[in-house]
C-alpha cells in the first residue's frame, strides 16, 4: 500500500484498523486498504486532546481517515511508518467478534465478518485471477461466452441430485449443469462457454463437495476426445501459471510455492480406467471392472503426481445419459476426469456427446428418466447434428487444489453444504 510514498511525503489515507495498541500518549496502529497495511503513529500532543481520544476508541475493524507523514522505522513491517498529523475516526466500532481459536462452527456463523482476514483476502484474489485467466484463453481461442439460465425445468445430471423448488406450481430445477442449453448454442457458434453457478442437492458431507459451486463450462464442435483433452490441459496449464506469475504474494501468503504452479506442461497423462484399475491392484486396492473409483482411490492414483492426470474411458454405465459410446469399445464411455495430483480427486470431467437419439433415449430410460422431459435436446440433434465434445470444470476444486486447502469451502465466501445456507 502505502509502501509507494518516499519518507518525507505527506500521505491522506483511509481504511480499517488491524492492529491498535496505545502507551500514555503514542497510539500504534496497523492500517489495512486493500492495497496492503501499514504501521501508523499517533502522539496526543500532535493530534490534541480531543482527537487522540476518539482515535484511542478505534476497535479493531474501525474505519478511519488520516493525514500524516512518510518516516522510517526499522521495527514497522516493510521499514516505514506513517506518524499521523490528524486522524478522523469515521466509526470506531464495536469490538470485533472474531479472534483466534474460535470453532469452526463459529467462524462459519461469522462468515461476514471472517473473509476480512488477509487470508481470505488473498483467496479471493487468487480466484479473481484465474477466472479472468480462464476468460483470457477462451477469448484466445475463440470460444465464445454464453449467459444460460440456472432456472430450469430439466434435471440434467440425474434428478436425484437436484433442488427442486415450486415454480408456478410446476416443478422447477436449480441447473446442476450448463451443458445442454451449451449444445444448443453450439450450433449457431460453434464455440460456446458458460460460467455459471451449479447446484448439487447431494448431501456429502466431504472436503470436496459444495451444494452450489461455479461451474466453468466449455462446448466445442467438430471435436474429438484427443483435440478435448488437448484443448484442456492447455486451458489448465496456461491459466494456472499466469495466476502464480500474477499472484505470487498471495499464493506465498496462501502456502504455496508460486513455482510449482508455473510448472505444470503439458501433456498431461493419460490413463484409461481398466489401466488404472490395474496400478491400483499394484498399490493394494481390489476395484472391480464396472466400480466407480472412490476419493481414496482416487488419491492413490495421484499421490506421486505433480500435474493433473486424465482417466479415460470409463464404464458407460458410470457416466451420464449424454456421454458417446466409445467407437471400438461398446462397454466405455468416450470420455476423461481429469484429476487433480496429491489426492485432490476430480476437477474437471469431459466428454464426446452422444449424437444418436435412439441411444439417448436407450440411456435416460435405463436411468429411470422419462424421454419425453428431453425431446427439445434432441430436437437439436434433428436439424444439422455434428460430432462434438464439452467439458465441466469446478472452480472451487481447482482452487483447493491450487491453493492445498484441506476443505473446499475456504475457496467460497459463503459455502453452500448440506448443512449450511446462511449467512
Ligand atoms: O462431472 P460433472 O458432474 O459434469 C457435468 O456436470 C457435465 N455436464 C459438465 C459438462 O461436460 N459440461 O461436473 C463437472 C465438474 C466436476 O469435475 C467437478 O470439478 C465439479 O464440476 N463438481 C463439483 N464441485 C464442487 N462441488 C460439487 N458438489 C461438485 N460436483 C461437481
Ligand atoms: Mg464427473
Amino acid at each position: 500500500m502505502f509502501a509507494e510514498p518516499a519518507v518525507g511525503t505527506s500521505v491522506r489515507l483511509h481504511g480499517w484498523v488491524r492492529r491498535a495498541r496505545s502507551s500514555g500518549g503514542l497510539l500504534f496502529l496497523v492500517i489495512r486498504d486493500r492495497t496492503g497495511s501499514v504501521q501508523v503513529t499517533a502522539k496526543r500532543d500532535v493530534l490534541g486532546e480531543e482527537a487522540f481520544q476518539k482515535a484511542s476508541q478505534l476497535q479493531l475493524e474501525g474505519s478511519l481517515e488520516l493525514e500524516g507523514t512518510v518516516a522510517t522505522d526499522p521495527r514497522a513491517p516493510g521499514g516505514r511508518e506513517v506518524r499521523a498529523t490528524s486522524i478522523h475516526v469515521i466509526d470506531a466500532g464495536a469490538p470485533f467478534p472474531i479472534f483466534k481459536d474460535q470453532t469452526e462452527e463459529y467462524r462459519l456463523d461469522k462468515r461476514h465478518l471472517v473473509i476480512r482476514s488477509s487470508e481470505h483476502v488473498a483467496t479471493f484474489r487468487v480466484k479473481a485471477e484465474l477466472l479472468a485467466a480462464f476468460r483470457r484463453f477462451l477469448a484466445a481461442e475463440d470460444v465464445l461466452e454464453m449467459t444460460p439460465s440456472v432456472l430450469t425445468g430439466n434435471a440434467a445430471e440425474g434428478g436425484s441430485e437436484a433442488f427442486q423448488f415450486d415454480y408456478f406450481g410446476r416443478p422447477g430445477y436449480l441447473s446442476q449443469t450448463a451443458q445442454l442449453y451449451l449444445e444448443a448454442l453450439l450450433v449457431p457458434n460453434e464455440r460456446v462457454y458458460a460460467l455459471t453457478p451449479s447446484f448439487r442437492a447431494e448431501k456429502s458431507r466431504t472436503p470436496r463437495h459444495l451444494t452450489e459451486y461455479l461451474h466453468l463450462e466449455v462446448e466445442l464442435a467438430w471435436c474429438d476426445l484427443d483435440s478435448l483433452l488437448e484443448f484442456i490441459e492447455r486451458m489448465i496449464a496456461t491459466s494456472v501459471a499466469e495466476v502464480a506469475q500474477r499472484c505470487a504474494p498471495e499464493l506465498k501468503e496462501l502456502g504455496r510455492a508460486p513455482e510449482e504452479l508455473t510448472s505444470l506442461a503439458p501433456p498431461f497423462r493419460r490413463m484409461p480406467y481398466s489401466e488404472a484399475l490395474d496400478r491400483l491392484k499394484e498399490k493394494g486396492f481390489d476395484v472391480s471392472w464396472g466400480s466407480d473409483l472412490r476419493t481414496a482411490e482416487e488419491a492413490a492414483l495421484t499421490m506421486e503426481e505433480r500435474a493433473p492426470i486424465f482417466v479415460t474411458h470409463f464404464p458407460k454405465e458410470l457416466k451420464a445419459f449424454y456421454m458417446l459410446e466409445t467407437p471400438s469399445d461398446a462397454r466405455t464411455a468416450e470420455a476423461a476426469d481429469l484429476l487433480a495430483p496429491e489426492g485432490f480427486g476430480e476437477i474437471v470431467g469431459a466428454s464426446c456427446r452422444e449424437t444418436d437419439i435412439a441411444k439417448l433415449t436407450e440411456r435416460l430410460r435405463a436411468n429411470n428418466v422419462d424421454p419425453a422431459e428431453y425431446e427439445w435436446y434432441f430436437e437439436i440433434r434433428r436439424h444439422g447434428n455434428v460430432p462434438h465434445a464439452g467439458f465441466g470444470l469446478g472452480v472451487e476444486r481447482v482452487l483447493r487444489w491450487m491453493l492445498r486447502r484441506e476443505h473446499i469451502r475456504e475457496t467460497t465466501p459463503f459455502p453452500r453444504t448440506p448443512s449450511r445456507h446462511t449467512p
